[in-house]
């Protein structure tokens, strides 16, 4: 064979071999997205709960959008603005690290409402309501906010009557924490931050997030775990809600803890795929309506006794996180049906 002879092959040998391994990356790809022809039904929709403010107070819906970034309010229940879920974040003035219940237990009873077609109505006990203008990003105070492992996520800020008001409550100081707003415009780049977990967790990825949620945009729960978590519990009661999820879901044979073998979830129309585990920390022994944090560290401390992950984070399980693959609107009472692990 002449030179020119080897260099062509060569070629075409190196050409082969790209090709095969294309072939091979992009099945192994699709395999993992395919949707699920046959489906098991295993129970209904008995909540379905919004957060519009990260560590807030949940909204109670009969209905919901579904989108890509998780929950959102529906135009016939909010004609002019939707709020969507975890699209508010309480920030500090400082180093613009988010803040949480987790430090500050008393956000979990602020209420954000839709006021009127410019106005968010932001209630709290012992406080006037305020009335946060809704930002656009038109000529607005944009920044950036630092959620876990630093990762940077776009804001509009809310203004200082906002900023005054949250410290005040928060911190009972004039300054210190401000409101950020998410426009629902950019979708979150966790290739760098969270490497970890997207390689222990091979469905998770961008496309996984919602806005200011700690990852993933969507939460689901199976009420037999919250009994059987319950019943395993002296001198403390909770309910689902210490675990903020926006779905719950309930059958007559459910087990506890079988939604983490579910691959794929549909509710209604919406069909989503189980990304990760939810890991939990010590907000889960903040009492959603009072605001008030259990002494005994429970239920954190008895779910850490017997169902911990085996993740990176090796903390506590309850629930699961769903990335949504299909839109759509999702009702109270909606059925669920899963495709198990195989
Ligand atoms: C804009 O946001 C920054 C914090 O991100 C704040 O310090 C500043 O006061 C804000 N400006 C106005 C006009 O609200
Ligand atoms: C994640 O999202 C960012 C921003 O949209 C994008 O630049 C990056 O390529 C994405 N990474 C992957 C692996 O999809
Ligand atoms: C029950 O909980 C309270 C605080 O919530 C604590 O003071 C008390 O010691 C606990 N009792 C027992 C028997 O653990």
């Amino acid at each position: 064979m002449t030179a020119n002879q080897i260099a062509a092959c060569t070629t075409i040998l190196a050409g082969l071999v790209l090709s095969v391994a294309g072939v091979y990356y992009f099945q192994k790809r699709k395999k993992k997205d395919i949707v699920p022809c046959t489906w098991e039904e295993v129970g209904k929709i008995t909540h379905l709960n919004l957060y519009p403010l990260k560590s807030g107070h949940r909204l109670e819906l009969q209905r919901a959008e579904c989108t890509e970034f998780g929950l959102k309010q529906t135009k016939e229940d909010e004609e002019t603005l939707q709020m969507r879920d975890r699209g508010l974040v309480v920030y500090s003035e400082k180093d613009h690290e988010f803040r949480s219940g987790r430090t500050y237990p008393k956000m979990t009873l602020i209420d954000v409402s839709v006021h009127d077609e410019n106005h968010l109505a932001i209630d709290a006990p012992t406080m006037r309501t305020l009335y946060v203008e809704i930002p656009t990003k038109n000529g607005q105070n944009q920044t950036k906010i630092k959620l876990h492992k630093n990762e940077e996520i776009p804001t509009i800020d809310c203004g200082n009557e906002a900023a005054l008001w949250l410290s005040r409550y928060i911190l009972g100081k004039d300054t210190g924490l401000r409101l950020g707003y998410h426009d629902a415009s950019s979708r979150r780049d966790i290739t760098k931050t969270h490497n970890i977990a997207l390689d222990f967790y091979k469905d998770l990825s961008n496309s996984s997030t919602g806005l200011y949620a700690d990852l993933a945009s969507t939460n689901l729960i199976n009420l037999a775990s919250i009994t059987d978590l319950s019943a395993k519990l002296n001198n403390c009661t909770i309910t689902v809600n210490n675990f903020r999820p926006n779905f719950v879901v309930d059958g007559p044979n459910l087990k506890p803890y079988e939604e983490h073998d579910w691959h794929w979830v549909k509710i209604g129309d919406v069909i989503l795929k189980n990304v990760k585990d939810c890991t939990r920390c010590i907000f889960t022994t903040v009492d959603p309506e009072s605001g008030i944090r259990n002494a005994n560290m429970e239920p954190f401390k008895t779910l850490g006794k017997y169902r911990l992950s085996d993740g990176p984070d090796n903390l506590p399980v309850m629930g699961i996180n769903l990335e949504v693959i299909k839109q759509g609107l999702i009702f109270l009472g909606d059925k669920v049906s899963v495709a198990r692990r195989k």
